[in-house]
This record gives structure tokens, sequence and C-alpha cells, in this order.
């Protein structure tokens, strides 16, 4: 089935691009430079020291400046923010603190103008407690929405239904005393694991991803991809090995009931065929936290479940020429010329790469950026890697993250590197008003977009030329075994960013 579009959306403007170009619009993601925002650390426009999605489509000059061709927001629907929006309270609207449909409807047009897609975060693994799905299924043992949700009675003993434990620490049952019964979380306990076994929750999933990609979202990236199937007999996961992997070893169990069930590639096969329905085709990014590279190419399937899955391995490898290249040739090896991999060294989740790989060496961060922009695949730098932007010490009355609070002494915290973008020198950095106090601390300004983009020297118009550079050179986007000649721009049915988008044309 094709859909249509609104007169003036993005799908009749890239028809007409792609007349222009004669590129196929097939398989954009692969030719692609993805740029992850976290909004709320992006671009503050109305002086409540939070990000927003105004402040995202006010900085898409910015964006096109740098050359690169997505953006993935993290999640933009209305939460409670427990997991700063990775506790979903309603799939259909925006969280009022980054905005409304509106603003996403004017990011999006504004973007493609660009030649921009824009890819949102989707979260089918957990809603928030506070989703009326929830609300009413908790309501009683009966209520509608009961089997949306995985629950589960005390043990001969009263005790838990089984051994599973939550990534974010304690056990991942929760009782609940109105009914009776346990239900699952394998994140917080205001997370509940929705029941993908039920196939109401796969049927308003499909009308989620349709919701958006009529409003002309080019992708979704899927958290948790690989946890949202459990095994339906709750049976016990096995404890670890020596051979299991630390991240494992830590949780003590191996999560062969509740990580990669057979099942999850159905889940992942049907939101394929809904990106299929539309033109050019949507695309899916995985999120699983996996080791084994084999199992991470497991989620390409044959070309009909995701057509990107992050790579932990890489994520996780030492900074050396040696660890990468074992790590590089692994992924190659397991992904085989066919499934497309994906480099990325920063994220919302993980110590920032100029920090972690680097210790902030000026030298290293810019070898890093030259790692990541020049292996074949498809790169994902997060907001302020292209600067060399360092993790930021977060004092201990500042921290939000709820995980330095379930796990204390365990996990840092996630919020040294989710802490505002620094734009220009000074108070407010260029995030926001000078004499208001940002959500997070900013880090070092002296580490800003306005200063290093006039500096020919600098770690931005390096990190620029290495992406004009992968444009301009097929070989480094397909390491030269797939180059397809003649794919105009590589493929990608938009135009060049500096050409079209002009300041003017993005204000409102
Ligand atoms: C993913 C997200 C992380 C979140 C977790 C639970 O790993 O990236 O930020 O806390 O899922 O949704």
């Amino acid at each position: 089935m094709q859909r249509r579009f609104r007169p003036g959306s993005r799908a009749v403007w890239t028809s007409t691009i792609r007349k222009m170009t004669e590129a196929p619009v097939t398989q954009w993601w692969r030719d692609a430079v993805v740029y992850q925002v976290y909004p709320r650390s992006f671009q503050d426009t109305d002086g409540d020291g939070v990000g927003n999605l105004a402040g995202v489509t006010s900085r898409l000059e910015y964006l096109s400046w740098l050359g690169i061709d997505a953006v993935w927001l993290t999640p933009i629907t209305a939460s409670p923010d427990d997991d700063f929006g990775y506790d979903v309270s309603d799939y259909y609207s925006v969280q009022p603190v980054l905005g409304d449909l509106a603003s996403v409807d004017r990011l999006i047009e504004a973007a493609g103008r660009c030649g921009i897609r824009v890819i949102l975060d989707i979260v089918p693994n957990h809603t928030s407690d506070r989703h009326a799905w929830f609300k009413d299924a908790r309501a009683s043992r009966e209520s509608e929405h009961r089997d949306w949700y995985v629950w589960a009675r005390p043990s001969r003993h009263g005790s838990l239904p089984n051994n599973w434990l939550s990534v974010f620490g304690g056990p991942a049952w929760e009782h609940d005393p109105a009914t009776g019964e346990f239900y699952l979380h394998q994140f917080l306990p205001s997370q509940p694991d929705l029941n993908w076994w039920n196939p109401q929750v796969r049927g308003e999933f499909d009308r989620i991803l349709r919701f958006w990609f009529d409003r002309g979202v080019a992708g979704f990236r899927i958290d948790t991809a690989n946890k949202v199937v459990k095994d339906s007999l709750l049976r016990d996961n096995p404890p670890v090995g020596p051979a299991d992997h630390a991240m494992a070893r830590r949780l003590g169990q191996r999560p062969a009931r509740t990580s990669s069930q057979a099942e999850v590639h159905e889940i992942w096969r049907r939101w394929r065929a809904v990106c299929r329905e539309y033109e050019p085709e949507r695309m899916l990014v995985g999120e699983t936290w996996l080791f084994d590279l084999n199992e991470v190419a497991g989620y390409y399937g044959a070309d009909d479940e995701l057509q990107l899955n992050f790579n932990f391995p890489f994520v996780y490898a030492d900074f050396s020429a040696e660890a990468l290249r074992r790590v590089v040739e692994r992924t190659e090896a397991a992904l085989g010329a066919s499934r497309w991999p994906v480099w990325t060294a920063s994220n919302h989740d993980v110590s920032r790469f100029p920090s972690r790989w680097c210790g902030g060496d000026s030298r290293l961060i810019r070898m890093g950026l030259t790692v990541l922009l020049t292996l074949r695949g498809t790169p994902f730098l997060y907001y302020g890697d292209e600067l060399g932007m360092t993790d930021v010490d977060v004092p201990g009355d500042r921290i939000v993250d709820p995980l330095s609070r379930r796990m204390p002494g365990q996990h840092r915290g996630r919020d040294p590197e989710r802490t505002p973008m620094l734009w220009r020198p000074g108070p407010g950095a260029g995030f926001t008003d000078p004499d208001v106090e940002p959500w997070l601390p900013l880090g070092d300004s002296q580490v800003n977009v306005e200063q290093q983009r006039d500096d020919r020297t600098s770690t931005l118009r390096l990190c620029r030329d290495l992406i004009a550079l992968r444009r301009e050179s097929p070989d480094l986007r397909t390491g030269g075994r797939l180059h397809e000649p003649g794919r105009a721009r590589g493929g990608l049915d938009l135009p060049a960013g500096d050409q079209y988008c002009r300041r003017a044309e993005l204000s409102g």
C-alpha cells in the first residue's frame, strides 16, 4: 500500500527533488551521517533552562553547515520524565516542555528544506506507569488492558515469580497490592513492561508507527529492541559463567529468557513491513545491548527486519588501533556484505568518547572522529562530539538521572554525558539565557561552536571536512566493495544542505 501525503509535506517535496537528481531514494540511511540530539540539552528558546523542539529547528542552519543527513531525537513523547522520556505516558502527543505536534511538523518541514531527515525514538518495551493503559491494567484483573502488561502470581512461597533482575537494579518484579499480582519491569518500577504476546499491543504499535510516519518522520530508533519479547513461561534466567560479558556478569545472570527470544524477530519483520508502506521506505535502527556480534547481525534478518543496529562492542572497545581493528573486522565478518554496519562512539547512556576514549586530549579526539567518519557503514554522531565536548562533573545536588539514585556507588549515572550543548563562550553558553540555571550544569564553554566554526584548525572544522570528504568519496562510505557507480550523492534524494537551507527559511 502506498500512502498519500498532505500537499507540501516532505514526501511530495522529496519526490520532486528525486526527479531533479534521478538518484534512487531507497536505502538513504547507508549514505547518511546521523546526528543524535538530546532535545532537553540542545537549545532552549523559551528561557526555562530546558532545550526544546523549536530550539532544534533554530539550529538547523548549523546542522546543515556541518553536513549531516539526519537527526535522531531521543524521545519527545509525553512522559512524567522518571527516565527522561523513556517512560512514555502517551505515544501520540509531545512532551509539553519540548513543544507540541505543530512544533514537530515545523521541524520536519524546515529540516526537509535543509536536506535533513528526522528520526524519532520509540519505546516499545515498556510504558510509564502513568500511561492510561497501565492505569487501566492495574485497576483490576479483568481490566481491558490487563493483558497488555506482564503479570504473574507470587511463587508458591509468596515470593517473586522468578529470578529476573532489573537492568536498573533489584528484582524485575513489583508487587501490586490492589490486585495481588506482580508486574514485570526490566527497568524502573515506574516502567512496566508491555506484553508483546498480545496481538492488540502489536496492532497498537503499528498505529503509532503510521501516526508518526504519516507526519514525515523518516524512521525510528528502537529502544531496547532485544528485550521486547520475554519468555512466555517466565522461566528463570541461568546464572552467568566466566565466558559471559562483563555486563551480564555485573547483573549476575544471563538474560537467556529476557533478551533475543526467537519471537522478537516477528515484531521487527512486522515493523519493517510497515516501513515499506512508505516512499521512501522508513528506517529502523535498533538499540540492542548485545556483545555477540552474530546476535547483533540477527536483528537485520534477511533484509526484512531492522535496516541498522547499533554496535555496542565497538562503543566499548578500547581506543587503540589494535582493539578497534579487531572489533571492525569482527563486525565485518558477522554482518557480511549485505547488512550495513553502524558506528557510534557516544550516546546519552555512555560516557562521551572524548572523555572515555581520549581523556580529553584533543589530538586523540580528532583521531576518534577520523575513525568514526571513515569506516564503511553509517556513523552516528552524538551532539557535541563534533566539538570534542567531554563529560561534565555533575555535583551531587544537581544529579537527576534515576540510575545514580537506584544504584549508588555502582553506576555513575548518565547526567555527565547529557549536559547542554556549548554554542558560545560565557554564561548560558548560547544554550539558554545568561541568567537562567540550565536543567543540567554547563561544561566548560571554552569549547564552543562559535569559536570553532571560525577556526580552520578546530575539531569542529575537521569533523565537517571529514563529513564533506565522506560525501564526495563513495569509497569512504561503502569501503569500495559495495560502491554502486552512478548513484548521485550516494543515493540520497535530498539536496545538499548548504544550497537549500537558508536561515531566513527556518524562522517561525
Ligand atoms: C535505553 C535508553 C535508556 C533508557 C532505557 C530504558 O537503554 O537508551 O536511556 O533508560 O532504554 O528505556
